[in-house]
């Protein structure tokens, strides 16, 4: 660790915090520590700069620059955040937004608690400079984040800004997309590394395709970003950013010929979407979109990896989801033998696939419904 680390702290979503770790753990940094949603680790400007760029399954990169205790009152928030060194790590003419997370056991109010860290921050500047930071979402430069636990509260600066999953390269979705986070959440979960083909029967805008596609080629999610909140910092290093980026583009492969990432859906128009999608992400030289229904097809020679999110429909009762399940679980059994199929479902695998037998089941959430990510392997036809 040289003198200039520092803690990090990486968020992501429920579930995927082991293949973040992994991730991180690739980039050769040695001390990690697993926490809820989030991974903690120690490193400097630079590695900020390439875990924005590089990480898959990561939503936000925060460094802590304070943690507070003892707030027992609005007037203890108040003071401790005013007297902070804000203008150290921002110019006040900086449009700054908040991210509350948590709670206070003292201040209930969570609403009051921004409110007093707003006002705090905002009279420190204007008492030193004349002015005061303007606080909006829209357009946000500055993010601060504060994770509040008893009476203690950890602020952070979000070094990325909007979140990672927003890379740049989605302009159009189908009607439920998975965010692209999750979606390279289920490829590495899935154990998926570009050694089989992959196949998405039901691919929708591509978002899994596209994900795969990216870890194949060695393609870091976040190059098409053209904006990050640490480029807003006060110690932000244009040429370092540059310099890192750059190395990193002259890493990007090829993609192996031999191996297949295709995306089918019946929905052409949306298809068409995920074309533009792949485009977009530098990806369309490997992944092909096939317009075809997904019982239309059969497995490709070749070991074949199948991930995807089949369309679970709320307004469609049980018994009339079960159906489609059913028929899924028979072609997959007919059509593509000796493969290794992974599904995100709402419903329990045991009752939507009652005639395969998971290897693994994952529980994570899809937005803000529990989902279930099962593994399973076909046998002879
Ligand atoms: C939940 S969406 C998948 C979203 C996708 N992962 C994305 O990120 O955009 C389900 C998709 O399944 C497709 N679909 C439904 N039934 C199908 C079938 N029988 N064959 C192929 N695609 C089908 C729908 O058109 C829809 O695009």
């Amino acid at each position: 660790m040289n003198e200039d680390s520092f803690k990090i702290i990486v968020t992501t979503l429920k579930g995927l915090e082991g293949v973040l770790e992994h991730e991180i753990r690739r980039m050769g940094v040695r001390r990690t520590r697993r926490l809820v949603r989030a991974v903690e680790l120690y490193g400097d400007k630079a590695l900020i700069y390439e875990l924005n760029l590089r990480l898959a399954t990561a939503l936000r990169i925060l460094k802590p620059v304070a943690h507070l205790r003892n707030l027992k009152s609005v007037a203890a928030i108040y003071n401790k955040i005013y007297d902070l060194p804000w203008e150290q790590w921002f110019f006040s003419r900086k449009r700054i937004f908040f991210h509350v997370s948590g709670q206070l056991d003292t201040v209930s109010h969570t609403h009051f608690v921004s409110q007093k860290v707003k006002d705090a921050i905002a009279d420190r500047f204007h008492d030193r400079f004349g002015h005061r930071p303007d606080v909006r979402k829209e357009g946000a430069e500055i993010r601060i984040n504060l994770h509040l636990f008893r009476d203690q509260m950890t602020v952070s600066l979000d070094s990325s800004g909007e979140p990672l999953f927003k890379r740049g390269y989605r302009q159009e979705t189908g009607p439920a997309p998975v965010n692209e986070v999750l979606a390279a959440g289920l490829i590495r979960l899935a154990r998926w590394e570009g050694d089989t083909h992959l196949i998405d029967p039901m691919c929708g805008s591509g978002t899994i395709p596209i994900e795969g596609a990216l870890l194949a080629k060695n393609i870091p999610p976040g190059i098409f970003r053209e904006e990050f909140s640490f480029m807003h910092w006060n110690d932000y290093d244009d040429v370092l950013f540059n310099k890192i980026k750059e190395t990193l583009s002259e890493k990007i492969k090829r993609p192996f010929e031999l191996i297949k990432i295709i995306g089918y859906d019946r929905d052409a128009h949306v298809l068409e979407a995920a074309k533009r999608n792949a485009a977009h992400a530098k990806v369309d030289d490997y992944v092909i979109c096939e317009a075809k229904d997904f019982f239309d097809t059969k497995k490709i020679p070749g070991p074949v990896k199948l991930i995807f999110n089949p369309p679970y429909d709320r307004r469609l009762t049980l018994p009339v989801r079960e159906k489609f399940y059913r028929r899924i679980q028979e072609h997959l059994t007919l059509a593509y033998p000796l493969s290794e199929v992974w599904i995100l479902t709402a419903d329990p695998p045991h009752r939507l696939f009652p005639g395969m037998k998971p290897v693994r089941v994952y529980s994570l959430m899809n937005g803000k419904i529990p989902v279930y990510f099962s593994g399973f392997k076909t046998g002879l036809a």
